[in-house]
């Protein structure tokens, strides 16, 4: 976990300059977010995993009267975020939130979940929320990343040590409802990003972080298995470049009244 933190709080300074693919689901999950909070909203809302603050500079405007938690592992993540940004920063661990429970209106996670154990982190969300509070959640899910998992294979190197493991939609579901959130709908949106080189493909996936595997850093990739990944991976170019693609949950749920 500590390679991780580590890893989010390297890309931290440039990680607004190459987070598109984050910033399309973060717009996503915003998105679904208003459809469900009324405008009159004034409750407490968190942002676990909140990274620069994409999300909640987007939610801000339309809700002027929340209180809006910022809370990250990285430090370096949360100093991003605006100074002028009303909300409180909170340096913690999504899996371990230092909140009572019962306590949050709303809680939302844009792209962080992949990383925890989602058991725990659905566990401690549900904690934190009062009865019938909202959860809006968006995660990678198993596919994301399939190009490099099958040119890793091609290249004889295990997909394992150097791809993100990301759970099945089905297994995260089921997360939620051991926790007591009903879903109310789910659905996984794939996103094709394309890339000129594998250079290039590479450091999106590093400039956001996502290079580190949950249990630690990825294995290292000799000069002649790099060669051997590289003409794999030219394999799939079409003329719009390299793919890379990511499956994303967005689940959309609600903290049961009274616990099962
Ligand atoms: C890919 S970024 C997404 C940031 C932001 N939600 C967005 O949409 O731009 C993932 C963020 O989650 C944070 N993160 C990952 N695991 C976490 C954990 N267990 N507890 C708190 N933050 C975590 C990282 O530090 C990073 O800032």
């Amino acid at each position: 976990m500590n390679s991780v933190r580590q890893s989010f709080n390297r890309a931290a300074p440039s990680y607004d300059q190459v987070a598109n693919l984050q910033t399309q689901v973060a717009n996503m999950l915003v998105a679904l977010v208003k459809k469900h909070l009324p405008q009159s909203f004034r409750g407490l809302l968190l942002d676990a995993g909140c990274g620069t603050g994409y999300c909640l500079n987007a939610l801000q405007p339309t809700y002027p009267n929340a209180s809006l938690l910022a809370l990250d592992f990285a430090g370096d993540m949360l100093r991003q975020l605006p100074h002028t940004f009303s909300s409180q920063r909170i340096n913690a661990d999504l899996q371990a939130l230092p909140l009572p429970a019962a306590v949050l209106d709303v809680y939302l996670s844009s792209l962080a979940w992949q990383w925890c154990d989602n058991q725990v982190a659905a566990r401690e969300a549900a904690r934190a929320l009062k009865p019938y509070g909202e959860f809006f959640a968006a995660t990678l899910v198993s596919g994301t990343f399939k190009e490099l998992a099958s040119t890793l294979a091609a290249a004889e190197l295990s997909p394992a040590q150097h791809v993100l493991n990301c759970a099945l939609p089905q297994t995260i579901h089921q997360c939620l409802e051991n926790a007591d959130l009903d879903i109310l709908s789910a659905h996984v949106e794939s996103i094709t990003t394309w890339h000129p080189d594998f250079k290039s493909l590479r450091r999106s996936i590093r400039g956001v972080g996502a290079n580190h595997l949950a249990a630690g850093a990825a294995a290292p990739i000799s000069r002649q298995a790099r060669s051997r990944l590289i003409e794999a991976y030219e394999g799939l170019r079409t003329e719009t470049g390299l793919p890379l693609t990511y499956e994303v949950l967005l689940i959309h749920a609600r903290k049961c009244r009274t616990p099962s």
